[in-house]
């Protein structure tokens, strides 16, 4: 098996992480392969913000907690939070942001770093409390967030995932 088949099969989702943190030249790296995923009409509308401010991360899983009503939520307290946003008017923009986010988790298990998708912000975005925040870190108004990148070392050795087996079909 070629090594990029063994990074798809082995990445898997990490909850826990540990206080080190990730190198500038790698994060880099991390954030260049969301950029180069496909989108749709090419029209790459994407933005990628990168925060590396833990005190902003919690912050934002503050404001979040209290909106969902989860207590104590933290986003799994990671090192860096790369919010991937699109505007709101481009009808790909969920979809190219889906791919680039699984070329982020790609490049960030490539380094031994750990990833997890955070879906929170999808439906509370345009809270105000929330606006406020991504305001202030420069996302503009008319863009929109699906999904982010929790990423960091993980803590421990993730359980592999059993997959669902007799759901392909090859015709010819
Ligand atoms: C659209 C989408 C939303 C997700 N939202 C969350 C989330 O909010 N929190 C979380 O811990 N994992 C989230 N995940 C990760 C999935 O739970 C995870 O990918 C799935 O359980 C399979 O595990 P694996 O990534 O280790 O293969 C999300 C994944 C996707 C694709």
């Amino acid at each position: 098996m070629n090594e990029v088949m063994k990074n798809i099969l082995t990445r898997r989702s990490i909850r826990a992480f540990l206080n080190r943190e990730i190198p500038k030249e790698e994060l880099e790296q991390i954030v260049q392969a969301g950029l180069y995923a496909p989108s749709g009409h090419n029209y790459q509308t994407w933005r990628f913000t990168v925060v590396t401010d833990r005190k902003e991360i919690q912050r934002l899983a503050k404001i979040i907690g209290e909106k969902l009503g989860r207590e104590h939520y933290d986003m799994y307290n990671p090192q860096v939070l790369l919010v991937p946003s699109n505007e709101r008017e481009n009808p790909h923009g969920m979809e190219d942001n889906a791919c680039a986010l699984e070329n982020i988790f790609l490049a960030a298990h490539s380094f031994g770093i750990g990833s997890v998708w955070i879906n929170q912000l999808r439906d509370i975005c345009e809270e105000e409390e929330v606006r406020d925040i991504l305001t202030d870190w420069g996302i503009p108004e008319n863009h929109q967030v699906f999904g982010m990148a929790a990423l960091g070392y993980g803590k421990t050795e993730p359980e592999q995932k059993v997959k669902k087996v007799g759901i392909v079909h090859y015709v010819g």
